[in-house]
């Protein structure tokens, strides 16, 4: 499968690496990838008989392959290959520059794997619908829950239930913060220095604190697998920030711990902190993530796992690219 990968940041290198120490299990299941292109934003490696990853890792720009001062959503709608792997930065305000990457893939006939919220955050209906008009796979698996499939098993192993609602833990850095405060008994401030001391959280880190990385991660969930056009604006958000250590010692004694759950369903779209029951599958601690489907039939379904980490989240990216191998493969 001819490939570009867009965006060679943490993300987009682990993918490269994991395919080069996963050659023979690839080989076994008949996949060949070939990435034609790697676009970066200030320049390219482009060779359509593919690519030495190997070289390119090494080497960076001092590769041969190495063109600067190229345009990746110019470059995207010219390339020969099927598939576009788009891990460039997450913006959520406009999605740039992924939208148009996304869209300029979709648009020229090719298939879509992302690990970038903004895009789906801003413009999933329309996305979407390109795709659908195309007749191409968009598939975002890493942009919730990073390694965690949760849209695989949502796709696949429960296509027979109606998922009624989806809670979770969608933010590692607020998790981390969280537990550090139970733990230790110490402030939200001084777990969040720990945080940062430990880079896990960001100089800035509005976006895990405050919700907006999980909103983000909501509005994924309920238009991807509850179908239903939820936009960042509906999400009702409350931080982690005015969590103190007296509430958590208070919900303690009552045999709870504080989580900051993100929460779903026909009728709600909300992240705040929550009182979860002391040894609940929800009550997972540090920089994990989980996520629960109920659902009609199976009742309830949780998943935990790294919620980030570039080779935790190529496992998710790699996941979605075999799948679209998978597809297109039995259309042959
Ligand atoms: N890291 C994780 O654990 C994780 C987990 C789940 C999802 N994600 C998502 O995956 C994506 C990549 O994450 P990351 O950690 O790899 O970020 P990163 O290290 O910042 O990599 C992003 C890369 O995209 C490049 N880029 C920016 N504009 C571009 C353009 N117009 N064309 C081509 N490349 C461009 C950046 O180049 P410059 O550096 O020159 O700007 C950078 O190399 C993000 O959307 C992130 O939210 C990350």
């Amino acid at each position: 499968m001819k490939m570009a990968l867009v965006g060679f940041g943490n993300v987009g290198k682990a993918v490269a690496q994991v395919m080069l120490e996963k050659k023979e299990v690839l080989q076994k299941i008949g996949f060949k990838p070939e990435v034609v292109a790697i676009l970066e934003k200030d320049g390219s490696w482009i060779d359509e008989k593919g690519l030495k990853l190997q070289e390119i890792l090494s080497l960076g720009k001092s590769s041969p392959a190495w063109k600067s001062n190229t345009v990746s959503k110019e470059i995207i709608p010219e390339l020969d290959c099927e598939l576009i792997v788009e891990m460039t930065v997450t913006n959520i305000e406009h999605g740039e520059p992924g939208l148009t990457h996304i869209r300029e893939a979709l648009n020229s006939g090719k298939d879509v794997v992302t690990s970038n919220k903004g895009p789906l955050v801003l413009a999933f209906p329309e996305l979407m619908g390109i795709a659908e008009k195309k007749h191409r796979i968009l598939l975002y698996e890493a942009t919730v829950g990073g390694a965690i499939p949760l849209f695989h098993v949502a796709r696949e192993a429960l296509l027979i239930n109606e998922i009624i609602s989806i809670t979770g833990i969608l933010n590692g850095t607020s998790n981390y913060i969280l537990t550090k405060m139970t733990e230790e008994r110490i402030s939200f401030n001084a777990a969040l220095r720990e945080a940062q001391e430990r880079g896990y959280a960001e100089a800035d880190p509005t976006y895990d604190i405050e919700g907006i990385d999980a909103a983000a991660k909501l509005v994924i969930l309920a238009n991807g697998i509850l179908k239903m056009k939820r936009r960042f604006s509906d999400v009702q958000i409350q931080g982690i920030t005015k969590v103190t250590p007296e509430m958590i010692e208070l919900a303690m004694e009552d045999g709870y711990l504080v989580k900051h759950i993100g929460y779903v369903d026909r009728n709600r779209i909300e992240v705040m902190p929550r009182l979860i029951p002391q040894g609940s599958p929800l009550a997972v601690g540090g920089t994990l993530n989980v996520i629960s489907f109920h659902t009609d039939v199976a009742e309830d379904i949780t998943l935990i796992g790294r919620g980030a980490g570039p080779r935790e989240t190529s496992s998710a990216i790699l996941g979605d690219i075999l799948y679209i191998n998978k597809i297109r493969k039995s259309e042959r």
